[in-house]
């Protein structure tokens, strides 16, 4: 007999067939239905609960569904939505201060997601770069970082080293770079050769996708000073790390860096809609006049509301500093588990990964199934790399609980 749903009408078995019928085959999610969320933990229909250490790629990290956000929310679809960019709405200018003070900008463009931010960021630096760098019309080059992640559309594969995220989907945009991520070398040579028609360099300060790449301690800054060297944006993709995620509010923050251009998504909303922004000075935003570039949603008064009201909860609830707290802790009891399929431990905050040195026919994916079926959501990140990034509001308590599922969970697969 089937079991007794819990949450909604459609058990685990049905919503999978569904999934599997009727939508796109373009992901291949662990074999869990979510029904229900709060805080650190999530049911699926049936009832069962879990953590999730996923936070869906560090966008909850105020939590699933956290009561002041959602009231935000509730409160504002009340009164007003959408109203589109072609009339002024009353929530639009008071976000924008609100935003740019908290994260210390002059301006900012808001979008909604983190790919169409990123897309924002390269046509606002390359028409920077004809503007006011006189780099000849349709000749500027943007640089990426190879095994990059910024999302999925046309600009961000064609900045990909990616095979699975790039074959098929070519010609791809031309005016694109891709130098060897954690190399300093590397930026000076590019710049030393094309800085004059380089409009910027755009990185992550920790490759989220790649599996938590951490780089060197003084990557960023060393970038930064090379690309004023050559009068060349610096453009940090802070969509995963940004928002207290690191253990700072951005880890851009680590090394002292004010990125000219800043991009935010993901955990701007708490996970609630998507909200992306791009930040700049006001000399590099104003070169996009009316007209020039938008979005229907971007901006819109229930985002904006929702945005304000998860920014204050990382803020009062002190998020940044739990963060570094907890991740320094879960590194270290990481670190004490005795199991030949843990090859690497790394992070930074609350972003970390083990890397798996697959044994007796075990993968990252195997592992992930048994965490599952132990009570913790993680999700492998290419084949031999598990990310864990649960919500910044886990306590200690929770936090030591959920180090224990993983320690059980590979001393099972020993
Ligand atoms: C660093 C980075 N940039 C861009 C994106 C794309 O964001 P979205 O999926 O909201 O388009 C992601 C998503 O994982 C990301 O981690």
């Amino acid at each position: 007999m089937a079991d007794r749903l819990v949450y909604g009408t459609i058990s685990t078995k049905e919503a999978m067939m569904l999934e599997e019928t009727y939508g796109a085959h373009n992901y291949q999610p662990l074999p869990v239905v979510l029904a229900k969320g709060q805080g650190v933990k999530v049911w699926d229909p049936e009832g069962n609960e879990y953590y999730d250490f996923l936070s869906a790629y560090s966008a909850v990290n105020q939590g699933h569904c956290h009561p002041k956000i959602i009231n935000a929310l509730v409160e504002q679809a009340k009164i007003l939505t959408l109203t589109s960019r072609a009339f002024f709405n009353n929530k639009l200018g008071e976000y924008e201060k609100f935003i740019t003070e908290y994260f210390g900008y002059e301006m900012v463009l808001p979008m909604n997601t983190g790919a169409e931010a990123v897309e924002t960021a390269m046509k606002l630096s390359r028409k920077w770069g004809y503007e006011k760098k006189g780099i000849p019309q349709n000749e500027a080059i943007l640089v990426f970082a190879e095994q990059n992640f910024h999302g999925r559309t046309i600009a961000a594969v064609s900045a990909s080293t990616d095979p699975v995220a790039y074959n098929g989907f070519g010609p791809f945009l031309p005016g694109i770079e891709k130098i060897p991520y954690n190399n300093t070398k590397a930026l000076e040579k590019i710049l030393a050769k094309k800085g004059d028609k380089v409009a910027a360099f755009i990185v992550e300060p920790i490759q989220g996708e790649a599996g938590v790449f951490v780089p060197d301690k003084g990557y960023l800054k060393k970038c930064f000073a090379i690309c004023k060297e050559y009068n060349v944006l610096f453009v940090a993709d802070e969509i995963q790390t940004g928002i207290a995620r690191t253990g700072r509010l951005l880890a851009c923050d680590w090394e002292g860096v004010h990125p000219d251009i800043l991009i935010l998504g993901k955990a701007i909303s708490g996970g609630v809609l998507p909200v992306s922004v791009v930040f700049s000075s006001r000399e590099i935003m104003m070169v996009i006049k009316p007209g020039e570039h938008g979005s229907t949603f971007g901006g819109f008064p229930l985002a904006c509301t929702v945005a304000k009201a998860a920014l204050e909860i990382v803020r009062d609830e002190k998020l940044t500093e739990r963060a570094e707290k907890l991740g320094k802790i879960f590194r270290t009891e990481l670190a004490k588990i005795d199991s030949p399929l843990i090859e690497k431990i790394r992070g930074k905050g609350l972003l970390n990964a083990i890397v798996i040195k697959p044994a007796n026919g075990v993968q990252a994916w195997d592992v992930c199934v048994k965490l599952k079926e132990n009570g913790l959501l993680a999700k492998p990140t290419h084949d031999h790399i598990i990310r864990f990034a649960p919500p910044l509001v886990i306590t200690e308590k929770q936090l030591m609980e959920c180090i224990g599922i993983i320690k059980k969970t590979f001393l099972e697969l020993n």
